[in-house]
């Protein structure tokens, strides 16, 4: 759930994520990171999910193009540097060398056809 005492940071109009479309990438300050850091919003199953774009093998982005996580059967996000596949409700590797860890969830919220994420400890606008 998201943190409701963060105030929410627009992310994109709901019609700009397509089922399995690409996704809306934007930046966040990572807890400890001294610059920003590339998240992605998708549409999958109906829903939205965010995570940030790193790869749970090597923390790198992932997108084989800016915004194409996608595999060719729209199933899985796949790290285009050696094909790690993540399940999008919950960022799980499912195959891969770092199988069983977890991409780093962002909290995410429609409300009235627009998208938001929601600032945690860990994740922090950009200003
Ligand atoms: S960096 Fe993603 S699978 Fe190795």
């Amino acid at each position: 759930m998201p943190d409701h005492s963060a105030e929410p940071q627009f992310l994109c109009l709901a019609s700009d994520l397509a089922e399995t479309g690409d996704a809306v990438v934007f930046e966040v300050i990572v807890f400890g990171v001294a610059r920003p850091v590339q998240a992605f919003a998708v549409r999958y199953q109906g829903r939205v999910v965010a995570y940030l774009n790193q790869c749970a093998h090597v923390p790198t982005e992932m997108d084989w193009q800016p915004g194409k996580f996608w595999d060719m059967d729209r199933r899985f996000f796949i790290c285009s540097i050696h094909g790690a596949l993540y399940d999008p409700p919950n960022g799980l590797c499912v195959s891969g060398p770092c199988r069983g860890a977890h991409l780093q969830k962002i909290a995410v919220q429609e409300i009235d056809q627009k998208v938001y994420w929601y600032p945690s400890e860990q994740f922090q606008p950009v200003f």
